[in-house]
């Protein structure tokens, strides 16, 4: 966990290029557009992994509330930065410090690949929601680009290579029937899993412009190929 604080504290100056402009913003809106899909946009929400707060920042044009919780100062002082009126804390997604029925919804995007104990903190999620709240997240799953991200990041890290994300963080990554499966043990009910986003971040612009288009048609026909998933789940009422 310390070595994942110290790789984000040490990007967060240079987080919001990759994700908050030109076609960085544009892919992140379709993963933030599916997220929103899922959640209830009324009352209080928790977005776990926080970051510089981009998606708290989305959020918050159609819901009311939020609180964001990051392991990484330096991003959740950018969060503050960025969001002045909305409460950001540093803690860890495994170990939430809130208590049960807080939330009418939990929101976590691109970080829950990083927890090293997804029953325990997924059972937690499901604590601290109120009945009849909603938990969504959005994680690169299991496909041809997770098989090899491990070894590219392990070179990266032996290289020194000073890009977001690139390190040797023992992620894990989930498909369709695993993230299901974990999301119905913890109480989670109307679970709903799938395919998300085939146009990753990093491709050039012509080529990128090209997947985007074929995104609709990968996701649903060709899914090993799309990069993340998304997965929501409701807790009884
Ligand atoms: C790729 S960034 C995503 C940030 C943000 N969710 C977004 O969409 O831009 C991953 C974030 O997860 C945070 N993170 C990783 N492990 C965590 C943990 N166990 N508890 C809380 N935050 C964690 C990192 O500090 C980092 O800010």
């Amino acid at each position: 966990m310390k070595k994942v604080q110290a790789h984000y504290d040490a990007v967060a100056h240079i987080y919001d290029r990759r994700y908050g402009v030109g076609k960085g913003s544009q892919y992140y809106a379709h993963l933030t557009r599916q997220m929103l899909e899922c959640l209830d946009t009324k009352g209080l929400l928790l977005d776990i992994g926080c970051g510089t707060g981009l998606f708290i920042e989305r959020y918050l044009t159609q819901g009311s509330e939020a609180i964001g919780i990051d392991l990484s100062r330096g991003m959740i002082a950018h969060a503050r930065e960025r969001l002045p009126e909305s409460d950001f804390l540093v803690g860890t997604a495994e170990a939430l410090p809130f208590r049960e029925n807080t939330f009418d919804s939990v929101a976590s995007l691109l970080t829950f690949s990083y927890i090293q104990h997804p029953e325990a903190m997924i059972a937690d999620v499901h604590r601290i929601l109120r009945p009849g709240g909603t938990f969504a997240l959005c994680t690169l799953g299991k496909n041809l680009l997770t098989s090899v991200i491990p070894a590219l990041y392990w070179i990266g890290e032996k290289m020194e290579v000073r890009k977001i994300g690139v390190g040797d963080f023992d992620e894990r990554y989930y498909d369709e029937d695993e993230m299901e499966v974990l999301l119905e043990n913890a109480g989670f009910t109307e679970v709903c899993v799938r395919r998300c986003s085939f146009a990753h971040v990093s491709l050039a612009s012509p080529i990128f412009h090209i997947a985007r288009k074929m995104e609709p048609f990968v996701e649903e026909k060709l899914p090993y190929f799309a990069y993340n998933l998304c997965a929501s789940g409701k807790k009884p009422g």
